[in-house]
């Protein structure tokens, strides 16, 4: 591992998909980080596995065995404290994160969400986009505040919608995006090129008023 690699704790509830494309991207050397923990709420993630192929430490965390949100984040933070975290990565992570929490770790967790955010916060992304018969679609990185799916916005990439897609093809269209964005995004937080001031993202310094939309030339900073 370098020295002075950005340590960051990736939290999951499902398959990791975009845990594993962040684990090739530090494999690869196109992000300068070290993945010290993963942490499922759920027993059964797949992301667990992917973690442990990869020699990642992981920790079940199951919401079900604690009767309130605060037990189940103080099993978080007591996790997290083994560990010198810099960054959270949430990454298919489907519980809501209190605002105690989110404030002790402010300006430090990062989350996607598969659409193009303002519009479409919350679940069932890609039916609710085949559904109003919109012809673009896409997914975000954002930084995490208390109000959930509004933090402010890093990258986002977009795809088109075909009419004879459904919720599943659609779905898999937009994860190929997240694949790049969401390690972009972590490779510019750990460069200390991203970071959460004033209440707004900002990149090498600048204010993001909007998200940096993927190009291709941004895709060849991961190759
Ligand atoms: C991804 O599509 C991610 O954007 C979404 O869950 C999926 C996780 O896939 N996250 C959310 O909906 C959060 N609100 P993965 O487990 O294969 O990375």
């Amino acid at each position: 591992m370098p020295e002075n690699s950005c340590k960051i704790a990736v939290f999951i509830s499902g398959g990791g998909s975009n845990l594993q494309s962040i684990i090739d991207h530090i494999e690869q050397g196109h992000i300068n980080a070290d993945i010290a923990c993963v942490i499922s709420n759920k027993p059964n993630a797949y992301g667990l596995v992917r973690a442990q192929k990869a020699n990642i430490p992981t920790h079940i965390n199951d919401h079900k065995n604690h009767t309130t949100r605060e037990s189940f984040e103080l099993e978080l933070i007591k996790t997290l404290d083994v560990y010198n975290i810099k960054l959270i990565v949430l990454a298919g992570f489907m519980r809501v994160l209190s605002t105690t929490f989110i404030n002790k770790y402010h300006g430090n967790i990062l989350n996607i969400h598969p659409s193009l955010l303002p519009k479409y916060t919350g679940l069932n992304t890609h039916s609710r986009v085949l559904e109003a018969g919109d012809t673009e679609h896409g997914c975000s990185v954002h930084f995490v505040t208390s109000d959930l799916d509004e933090g402010p916005l890093v990258i986002q990439a977009k795809v088109k919608v075909d009419k004879s897609d459904t919720p599943d093809v659609l779905a898999a269209r937009v994860l190929e995006k997240e694949h790049i964005i969401y390690p972009l995004a972590v490779k510019w937080f750990c460069e200390n090129r991203l970071a959460f001031k004033n209440s707004k993202a900002h990149l090498d310094d600048s204010p993001l008023d909007q998200a940096v939309l993927l190009t291709q030339d941004l895709e060849t900073l991961l190759k």
